[in-house]
């Protein structure tokens, strides 16, 4: 093991030195890339002492090092495995000059080659990959940048900011000189350098600027830019409109590369992007795949405000940039599609993925204390559970109060790094409250569990909720609690005499709480917690019929579809304990068969109300996984719903049948929806007629959303007699779309996830194939990422732990980040039964025993088994 030092908030110090310029030169060169930085530094005047300055590197080769333009000797520095540490007086002009190796970056940190093109990632910190720097976030600096590159192989060069000056250096060799006029920490810095094709817009600002954005991409995707640059146009207007931020310099740059780490990076003026999450057509990208390219462009773009102008102190902080820009292109996502839909999208993440994190060895408050290593904690929780938190913020304050906040957030703290602490100070400062008991919010690991029961007193027409808090964290949580009583009519009118309820909400700062309600007239079901208004989990014993009365007659669209996931989890729990699934599921039926045949109600909604809860959400609710029972039992429920639902589902679907051109909007999205989810119901059904109707809509080739459903449906129903069209389906799929990259990944992830005990096989035969590439991040992640997490019953056996615990100890050698992502499934094996913990268990130990394992790996793999 490397040294896997501990790095803990409380021990923050302020740089020693500042940075105020950053000259880069960059020479690419085939087999090295030489980068001369001059720097101006000087003491940090809020920084107490004196001391050397301490550069952080890694992977470099130094090539020589001046101080005031005299060149240093071995003997005036030190060269450490990761530090540069120089003796300097209170200013002082740094030049340095480093060889660095792209071609062989498999870590996909620092600068790299994806595709034959030079990219970097900076974030967290790969800046460190490429000189010698103070590489951390409250160290900021105006940068000027400039390649030099073979002209023919890299004519486009491109770096933050605006572009100042070209020229040529020898006949095969020309170079570009870029500045940001705007400070920035080097986690920001880009490059790019490669044969790239544009496509190219305008947008007007609010204050009538107008600013060029252009999307980079290979030479064969120019026909996918559509859609992102849509996206960004609407981003823009959004962000101007919600929150009154507008852009801030003349060039607004996406580039899209084949190999990242994450999604995509917002380095300052030139986005980076998996390709992934910026390519998009018709024919080759599902509606899900929109979704996630409007969502991404915009989370890129609007982390300009927060996280570029303003940014994190250190990365303990952050949620800061992370939470708020999720929760910001939550809200976005809200006002383009469907806001109830977005929501149980969000939160189906949230209670599946976030709450199974919280519960794991890997749990963190939000405002993690203390990491090894710092790219682990780019997770759920930071992301996603940081945006909870924001948004109960939203809530509370109100969204006059909450803006008034932004603005005195962005104004106030503009051109700085600072904490969490700053962006609820601004909350504060907006609403006169005291948040000092929110802020357990960040600091407290866990998901907080709320208890409630109800009392109704007929005779006195009074109806009471006490809400009692688990207080695991040592005091109470402060959070709104949406809440509304619900009878066979629909809203129940009522008096609330010990709360105020704003807006439908009350605040409970206590550990336990009732809440009375008079001139109930008769026994109501709550609804609690509309709109997700918490993330907690909530108990409260509700019976069948609640959550059917709630399915019906909820005036809140996702507590109507929380009722539903809720009674379906109840259904299989029974199936579980020995019951019939007839009788187990007859009230779950008759609620489906009204949603389903219920006009008023948007497709999207039903479609998702009629989706049962996933395997995964199944485990994460489940005291100890069983995981063949869970599949079992979700398997009987839907074949029966498909057999007792038959023909209203055949009626749904063939109403729903468009022939209509793509578009991507809410309604034909939904009704693309509602449509597969009949189909997915009907293809367990072994009737011919259904097999046609499935495969007509995949040899149709209408849209991709279409065909890839299609296609999933009838492999995943695994019955034999469906075999030889499942096979013919795949080949034909593979032929067609063998050179577009991103449909190869659907078509690996189909194949992973065929819930069966032979997918380990298909699996290894697929990494064999000639499509499959093991140091492509997307590739891992559709073939090895889906099988571990999405296929239980294929993947939960021995061989299935050893193969992943050998992937990731390969993996490892390459990309630290993604091994340590990929070993997730193998570190929850607490949650398991007996034989699947131990087989877990000691796959982890086979991992810990390798002796050169990554600091990313270590951290992951040694918290697992000490858990
Ligand atoms: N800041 C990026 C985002 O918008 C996250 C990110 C991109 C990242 N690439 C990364 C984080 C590589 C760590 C490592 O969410
Ligand atoms: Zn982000």
């Amino acid at each position: 093991m490397t040294q896997a030092q501990a790095i803990y908030l409380k021990d923050y110090l302020p740089p020693a030195f500042l940075i105020d310029t950053t000259d880069l030169v960059f020479d690419l060169r085939d087999h090295f890339t030489e980068v001369t930085a001059t720097l101006k530094v000087r003491r940090n005047p809020s920084a107490s002492g004196g001391g050397p300055l301490v550069l952080n590197g890694q992977d470099m080769i130094l090539q020589s090092v001046s101080v005031d333009g005299q060149k240093l000797s071995a003997d005036e520095y030190e060269l450490g495995p990761e530090s540069l540490t120089l003796s300097v007086a209170d200013e002082a002009t740094i030049e340095c000059v480093t060889h660095i190796k792209p071609h062989l970056n498999k870590a996909l940190e620092g600068l790299y080659q994806s595709s034959g093109m030079y990219c970097t990632q900076c974030e967290a910190e790969g800046f460190r990959r490429i000189t010698y720097y103070l590489d951390r976030p409250d160290v900021m600096s105006e940068f000027t940048t400039t390649i030099h590159a073979n002209e023919t192989r890299f004519p486009v060069l491109l770096s933050n900011g605006n572009k100042i000056e070209v020229g040529k250096s020898a006949p095969d060799r020309h170079w570009v000189k870029w500045h940001d006029p705007f400070k920035k920490p080097a986690y920001l810095f880009a490059l790019v350098a490669g044969d790239l094709k544009s496509v190219s817009d305008q947008f007007k600002t609010m204050s009538g600027r107008v600013v060029d954005l252009v999307i980079y991409v290979e030479e064969k995707d120019l026909d996918k830019c559509a859609h992102a640059m849509a996206s960004l146009k609407k981003a823009m207007a959004w962000d101007e409109d919600v929150y009154g931020r507008e852009y801030d310099l003349d060039l607004f740059m996406i580039v899209a590369v084949d190999d990242f780490n994450m999604g995509a990076m917002e380095n300052k003026g030139l986005n980076i992007f998996n390709t992934s999450c910026v390519l998009a057509n018709p024919a080759t990208t599902t509606d899900m795949g929109y979704d996630r390219v409007e969502s991404v462009v915009a989370h890129e773009y609007f982390h300009n405000w927060s996280g570029n102008r303003v940014t994190c102190r250190d990365w303990f902080q952050l949620s800061l940039k992370e939470g708020f820009t999720v929760f910001r292109d939550s809200e976005f996502s809200s006002d383009m599609g469907s806001r109830t839909v977005k929501r149980v999208e969000d939160v189906k993440l949230l209670r599946t993925s976030q709450f199974a994190e919280d519960a794991g060895p890997m749990s963190h408050p939000v405002q993690p204390q203390s990491y090894i290593e710092i790219s682990n904690f780019y997770t759920l929780t930071v992301y996603e559970k940081g945006a909870e938190i924001v948004r109960m913020l939203h809530t509370l304050l109100g969204p006059e109060l909450f803006r008034k906040a932004t603005d005195y957030y962005f104004e106030t703290y503009d051109g700085q790094a600072v904490t969490i602490n700053e962006f609820v100070h601004a909350m504060e400062w907006a609403s006169g409250r005291d948040l000092s008991q929110f802020m357990l919010w960040y600091q407290h690991a866990g998901t907080p569990q709320v208890n409630i029961d109800s009392h109704y007193d007929h005779q006195a027409q009074q109806y009471s909720i006490t809400v009692r808090q688990n207080t695991s964290a040592g005091k109470p949580f402060h959070f709104p609690l949406a809440i509304g009583l619900v009878d066979d009519h629909g809203e129940l009118t009522s008096n609330c005499t010990t709360h105020t309820i704003n807006n439908g909400v009350i605040e409970v700062v206590n550990a336990e709480e009732t809440i009375t309600f008079e001139q109930v007239q008769s026994l109501p079901t709550p609804s609690l917690f509309r709109n997700f208004s918490a993330p907690v989990r909530v108990n409260y014993s509700y019976s069948n019929d609640d959550y059917a009365r709630l399915m019906e007659h909820d005036g809140d669209g996702f507590n109507r579809w929380n009722a539903s996931q809720a009674l379906a989890v109840s259904v299989m729990n029974q199936i579980q304990a020995g019951e019939g699934v007839a009788s187990a599921s007859a009230d779950l039926i008759n609620a489906f068969e009204k949603v389903l045949t219920n006009d008023a109600l948007d497709p999207a909604m039903v479609a998702l109300m009629l989706t049962l809860p996933s395997e995964a959400y199944l485990s994460e609710v489940a005291s100890i996984i069983d995981v063949r029972a869970i599949h079992e039992s979700r398997k009987q429920l839907s074949q029966h719903i498909a057999e007792t639902l038959q023909k209203p589902l055949l009626k749904v679907y063939q109403k729903s049948c468009s022939k209509k051109p793509y578009e991507f909007d809410a309604k034909s999205v939904a009704e693309r929806a509602i449509k597969n989810r009949a189909l997915g119901y009907l293809i367990l059904l072994d009737d011919s007629n259904v097999v046609s109707l499935c495969t007509d809509q995949y040899y149709d080739q209408h849209n991709m959303t279409d065909s890839l459903a299609a296609l999933t449906y009838l492999a995943h129903a695994h019955r034999e007699s469906l075999f030889e069209v499942r096979d013919d389906m795949l080949e034909d799929f593979y032929q067609r779309w063998h050179h577009e990259a991103l449909v190869v990944n659907l078509w690996l992830s189909v194949q992973a996830t065929i819930p069966s005990e032979s997918a380990l096989a298909t699996v290894k035969g697929l990494m064999e194939h000639p499509s499959y590439d093991a140091l492509n991040p997307n590739k891992v992640r559709a073939l090895i990422g889906h099988y571990s997490n999405q296929n239980p019953i294929g993947f939960h056996n021995v061989a299935g732990y050893e193969f992943l615990a050998q992937q990731v100890i390969k993996l490892d050698q390459a990309n630290p980040q993604m091994a340590a992502r990929i070993v997730t499934p193998l570190t929850r094996y607490k949650r398991y039964q007996e034989r699947e913990q131990m087989g877990m268990k000691s796959a982890l130990e086979s991992i810990a025993e390798v002796s050169t394992l990554s600091k990313d790996l270590f951290e992951v793999v040694s918290k697992s088994l000490q858990h």
